[in-house]
């Protein structure tokens, strides 16, 4: 594993043709991107593999028709080939975010026998940047790793820092390792064909990072709200460029989350309680985040740390991008069950849960919180 992941990011239309490689390498994606316009041409040099090795019937006992399935417990993935490069496409979604897409990704690096020299190669959002870098790092004990990330959500914040993982049992991320990929590929024109709803759940990571750490990004997001929504390409690379310098910054100087790398989960503690509550996969990671930022801020408040008059600021803001800033969000509403699944979350480390807070822009705290002090910002 290197220590640090080089980043580049290439202006213009996506051609991955560069990636192909003439030794062995994996490429994994989702059946959304397999779609996408933009990489029709590259895709197209694949073609697909008969798996008859593998069984067709899932523990459901459903069997597929197609001869180029791999089955994994409860999903199934398809695999691809050109030279010596093979593709598997697997489901699409936090919904699959599950083990057994860890091992469906496993069993086709077998497949094609990859040695831990070879690479796993990512194209897509933070879901397969997390889920193959987790299978990436348990294969062989370990094998090489790029990303091309294609998500907003993806280029700004889950493709850099080496944090893998699956959802478990529905917990998130509760299962993964620290790998970190060796380049990640950067193409600002993916963001383009996002749905508005995964452009808007990116942009939660983008408020959250403004709000730690870029004042300058904040007053972007805050006055110039037309050109973040329209896409605008100047504004996009500003967004990419700025949190994901910050982002690195922060891994570097704390990669397995022992102090300042905590501040990044801003928002989350409460965000992943409402993303796992809600039904994992019934809200964008963004939309949760959103909520949870609040919730964060909310709570600065009530115990004095930040004025009432930034926390209207900011959740003007986010309410401006049409997230819930609401105490309870409509789509989970018993706030003790919300309380009873922050106190699961792997960020704890007594029996208080910890929580980022603010005093102000960039004035973050780190803190531990009774329940009665989160309750009263839960309902
Ligand atoms: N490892 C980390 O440090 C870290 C940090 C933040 C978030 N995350 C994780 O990231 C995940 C969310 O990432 P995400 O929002 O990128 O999810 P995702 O990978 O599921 O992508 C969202 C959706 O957009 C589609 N898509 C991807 N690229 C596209 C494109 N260019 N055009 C059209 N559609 C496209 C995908 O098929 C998917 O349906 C969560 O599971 C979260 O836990 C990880």
């Amino acid at each position: 594993m290197s220590n640090e992941t080089l980043i580049r990011v290439i202006d213009g239309n996506p051609d991955l043709s560069f990636l192909l490689s003439e030794n062995k390498k994996l490429f994994v994606t989702d059946e959304n991107i397999f779609g996408l316009k933009s990489l029709e041409g590259f895709f197209r040099k694949f073609s697909p593999v008969n798996t008859q090795d593998f069984s067709k019937t899932d523990i459901s006992g459903n069997t597929r028709d197609t001869d180029n399935f791999i089955i994994s417990g409860n999903t199934h993935a398809a695999l691809y080939s050109f030279e010596n490069n093979a593709l598997v496409v697997i489901k699409a979604g936090e919904k699959y975010k599950t083990i057994d897409t860890v091992l469906a990704i496993v069993k086709a690096a077998l497949a094609f026998s990859l040695t831990r020299k070879d690479f796993f190669t990512t194209i897509g959002g933070g879901v397969i940047t997390d889920l193959t870098a987790f299978a990436a790092s348990i294969y062989k004990r370990g094998a090489r790793l790029e990303f091309v990330s294609t998500t907003l959500l993806g280029m700004c914040d889950a493709a850099i820092g080496g944090k893998t993982g699956c959802d478990f049992e529905d917990y998130k991320n509760i299962t993964g390792t620290f790998y970190k990929a060796e380049t990640l590929y950067i193409f600002p024109s993916f963001v383009k064909s996002l749905s508005e709803k995964e452009y808007i759940s990116g942009l939660a990571e983008v408020l959250k990072t403004a709000l730690l750490f870029d004042k300058k990004l904040f007053a972007l997001l805050e006055n110039e709200k037309d050109k973040v929504l329209s896409r605008d390409d100047k504004t996009i690379y500003k967004m990419i460029s700025i949190c994901s310098k910050a982002k690195a910054k922060i891994v570097k100087k704390d990669p397995t989350e022992k102090n300042i790398r905590m501040l990044l989960n801003l928002g989350h503690t409460f965000g992943h309680a409402l993303e796992s509550r809600a039904g994992l996969g019934v809200l964008t990671h963004g939309e949760c985040v959103a909520w949870g930022t609040c919730r964060a801020l909310d709570l600065s408040r009530s115990i004095g740390l930040c004025s009432d008059a930034y926390y209207e600021r900011v959740k003007k803001v986010f309410a401006s991008y049409g997230y819930e800033t609401n105490k309870v969000h409509p789509k989970f509403t018993d706030s003790n069950a919300i309380l009873e699944t922050m106190k699961n979350d792997k960020k704890n480390s007594s029996s208080k849960i910890r929580v980022i807070l603010q005093k102000g822009l960039c004035k973050n705290v780190i803190a531990e919180i009774e329940d009665e002090k989160l309750l009263s910002v839960l309902k």
